[in-house]
């Protein structure tokens, strides 16, 4: 992504609705649009995201790939894994993932990724990946608690957004290259399970219109996470419209 174009906005509705009209007037791949604040921040499964002002990190980042749109969920994983590695590399070792791509710090959820895909002539015509992460904030609304966290809450150090920013951008690109040359996540995949918060447990697989309890085992090389049934058969799961909880609660 040559001459990466940076488009910063004090405050904005979502960084992902803002990207999605840069993208219809031909915003180019690896466009990249951050804010401050979001008034209308949205989370996966229509829910809201929480974007306070000036303490965390809202951006998203424009993709033009020439891939079949059945491939596009394993662009996210390779950004939850990009988010992941610059974690680590800021300390938190013991970061991990609940599969698809929420990112958990210290047992609470730091990050949060929402894509967004529209296809022209049943063609990718773009992907947008929507990244938020709670950097500084240092208090949650009610409904939050105990199940997000920022950084600051887990290491007690303020950390600047921007470089974390630029680091999350220059990782993902490193990363989507390699997802470029491999066509799939086997290069991530042995990484990846080993972050897997999930890996062993017994989850509830949410499929639209189908709830179901399996024992996750960890992702297979194109992302689908593979579950063994009651019954013990083995199974997987795709990312693009599963989501996975734990039996008693959200991991
Ligand atoms: C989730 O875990 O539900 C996904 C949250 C994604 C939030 C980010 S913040 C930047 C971008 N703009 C949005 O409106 N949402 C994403």
């Amino acid at each position: 992504m040559e001459n990466r174009k940076i488009i910063h906005y004090k405050q904005i509705d979502s960084t992902n609705t803002e990207l999605a009209r840069l993208a219809l007037r031909g915003a180019t791949h690896g466009t990249v649009v951050t804010a401050e604040e979001q008034t209308a921040g949205r989370g996966r499964r229509g829910r809201e995201w929480e974007s306070p002002a000036e303490d965390n990190i809202y951006m998203s980042i424009l993709l033009r790939p020439q891939i079949m749109p059945e491939k596009a969920p394993m662009i996210t994983l390779v950004m939850a894994y990009a988010v992941a590695k610059v974690l680590k590399e800021h300390g938190f070792t013991d970061v991990q993932v609940k599969w698809p791509n929420d990112l958990l710090v210290s047992g609470g959820k730091v990050c949060g990724i929402l894509s967004e895909m529209v296809l022209a002539e049943c063609e990718v015509d773009y992907i947008i990946i929507g990244v938020g992460v709670n950097v500084n904030t240092q208090k949650f609304p009610e409904e939050l608690k105990g199940k997000a966290t920022s950084l600051y809450k887990a290491k007690g150090k303020f950390l600047k957004r921007q470089t974390l920013t630029t680091e999350i951008v220059d990782c993902f690109e490193k990363e989507y290259q390699k997802f470029e040359r491999y066509g799939d996540l086997s290069f991530l995949q042995d990484e990846y399970n080993q972050m897997l918060v999930n890996c062993g447990k017994e989850v509830r697989v949410l499929e639209p219109g189908n709830e179901y309890q399996a024992v996750a085992l960890g992702i297979n090389q194109t992302g689908e996470l593979r579950v063994r049934l009651d019954n013990g058969e083995e199974t997987v799961i795709y990312a693009g419209e599963v989501s996975v909880r734990g039996v008693y609660g959200y991991i």
